[in-house]
């Protein structure tokens, strides 16, 4: 099961847990983390709630070496949805790490324990581990920071104070031996890193059903040749047709290992984040270039989910729901993609052909996505709508961009997730906003042509009737909020057209 391997064995899954290089082979490619771990290595602290990455009960941290491997990334991922193979070349921290040779607790743990913060302790591994990825990464958290790191964290006993304290004063703890901040980045953990790096030739990780390329060329070589391989970036879509669907996949071709498309570039030209770059580094890349995308980015799923997604999967999934959509197309954002040695530029709205159809042939892959430069004149915002602040998925999804010059509006591109079988502009409703004065009865006309727009469903969600109001009041909402006349005046204006006063 778990024996030291050589450098160059391109069969086996290898990764560092407790200090130790573990190399597995002969598990199907599907095989989760979590069912590894429970079921292979015996290691049944990690727990598993709803086997669909929204729990956080089997919330483990993978360490990752950075592109200059002198340092070690350490995030909180969901193991329920993580295919063991993807894990290969990382380590493996899990609840049973924690323990010290002398049984003292970690801070983390100390800290769940003096703030009552466990009652059954189904959960508590899983917050332990949320909160030990946070302890390794800011010094001294703010309750802010606590709280978004919990995001994917659900207790159903305890409630959150407790646990929230935990993680608050968790910093204030002596510092341990083990699994400090610096000890983390320790020499011995370093090298043990880079012993299980593949960096001889013919050391890619390729056995039946599963290949993950080193290189573009490599993997675009590796889909030309087998055009129906699945391609997988974070599997937090994927992993669940598994879990969920219990389909047997195909063939697997992984991207995560690529390190160009690890790539963000950003430049005169604008913003490049290239296909294997997790959600919780392209969002913050993109809330640099756009302050306005901050609230979309914090509830976008989970910080453990932002860790193994990737915005590029978001794309590529295809999805009318897809929350990244309405906002990439509204700033006008376009693809790069390639097949075999063939690489186009598409802009993003005509990637999207039907439901669930896109301009993507067999073989071929997205490599990145590119954003133009920001405009400061131009107005920007993007609005989620879902039950929860947290971790939902959203009712309707809007993403909006104007230009106003002289008063009129000069450009528009009013963008809906959640209305229509794709992420879709609004023409009629862009048309009625062109070339006219930047105004609430402009705005109110544009709301009432969404109705020719969009045609939405009615589903456990949002019924019709109300995925239509909402989306009418987003573009209220975004002419309040990008009005220049004095606001109190516009607001009353404003609410009188809504039909919300008098
Ligand atoms: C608990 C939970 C919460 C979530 N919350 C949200 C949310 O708030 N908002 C939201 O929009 N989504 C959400 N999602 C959905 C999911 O996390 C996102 O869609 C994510 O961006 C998918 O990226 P991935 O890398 O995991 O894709 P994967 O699962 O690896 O792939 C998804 C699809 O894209 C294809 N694909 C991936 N990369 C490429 C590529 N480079 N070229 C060609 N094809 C490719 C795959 O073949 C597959 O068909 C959530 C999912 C979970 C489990
Ligand atoms: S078991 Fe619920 S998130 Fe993994
Ligand atoms: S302590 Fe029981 S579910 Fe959290």
């Amino acid at each position: 099961m778990s024996t030291p391997v050589s450098a160059t064995d391109s069969q086996s899954v290898r990764f560092v847990l407790d200090g130790k290089v573990v190399t597995v082979s002969g598990l199907p490619p599907t095989t989760t983390v979590l069912e590894y771990l429970r079921k292979v290595a015996g290691r049944s602290g990690t727990k598993e709630g709803c086997a669909e990455g929204d729990c956080g009960a089997c919330t483990v941290v993978l360490g990752e070496l950075s592109q200059a491997g002198s340092r070690i990334h350490y995030r909180a991922v969901n193991s329920c949805i993580r295919f063991l193979p993807t894990i290969d070349g990382k380590e493996l921290v899990t609840v049973e790490s924690l323990e010290a040779p002398d049984d003292t607790l970690h801070p983390v743990q100390r800290a769940m324990i003096d703030h009552h913060a466990s009652q059954c302790g189904f959960c508590t591994p899983g917050f332990v581990m949320s909160l030990f990825a946070l302890y390794l990464n800011r010094s001294a958290a703010t309750r802010d920071e606590v709280v978004d790191a919990l995001a994917g964290n659900l207790c159903r006993c305890t409630g959150y104070r407790p646990i929230i304290e935990a993680g608050c004063r968790m910093s204030e703890y002596l510092e341990p031996e083990r699994w400090s901040p610096a000890e983390a980045q320790s020499k011995a953990r370093l090298e043990n890193l880079r012993a299980v790096q593949r960096v001889a030739p013919g050391s890619t990780l390729c056995f039946s059903g599963y290949c993950a390329p080193r290189t573009l060329d490599e993997l675009a070589a590796a889909l030309e040749t087998a055009p129906h391989s699945l391609v997988l970036a974070g599997g937090t879509d994927i992993a669940l047709w598994v879990t969920k669907h219990l389909r047997e996949l195909g063939p697997i071709v992984y991207l995560g290992d690529v390190p160009e498309l690890q790539q963000i570039r950003s430049s005169d030209a604008g913003l490049w984040i290239g296909a294997a770059v997790p959600l919780s580094r392209a969002w913050p890349a993109l809330v640099a270039a756009h302050p306005a995308l901050a609230e979309q980015a914090r509830r976008f799923a989970s910080p453990p989910i932002c860790n193994s997604g990737t915005l590029c999967g978001n794309i590529a999934n295809g999805s009318p729901i897809g929350d990244s959509l309405p906002a990439l197309i509204a700033l006008g954002a376009a693809i790069d993609l390639r097949h075999g040695a063939r690489l186009r530029r598409l802009p993003l709205e005509r990637f999207f052909l039907g439901y669930q159809k896109k301009d993507l042939q067999p073989g071929e892959f997205i490599v990145g996505v590119a954003l133009p430069p920001p405009r400061p004149e131009r107005y920007f915002s993007s609005y989620k709508l879902a039950k929860r602040f947290d971790q939902d998925v959203s009712a309707v999804c809007a993403a909006f961009a104007l230009e106003v010059a002289d008063g009129v509006v000069a450009d528009a591109r009013l963008v809906f997730g959640g209305m229509a079988a794709t992420p879709a502009r609004a023409a009629a409703a862009e048309a009625a906003l062109a070339g006219q004065p930047w105004s609430l009865a402009t705005v109110e006309n544009a709301a009432a042509a969404l109705a020719a727009d969009f045609a939405p469903l009615t589903d456990m969600r949002a019924s019709r009737e109300y995925r239509l109001q909402a989306a009418g009041n987003m573009l209220r909402r975004f002419y309040l909020q990008h009005t220049p006349a004095p606001p109190t005046l516009r607001t009353a204006d404003a609410l009188v057209g809504m039909g919300l006063a008098e």
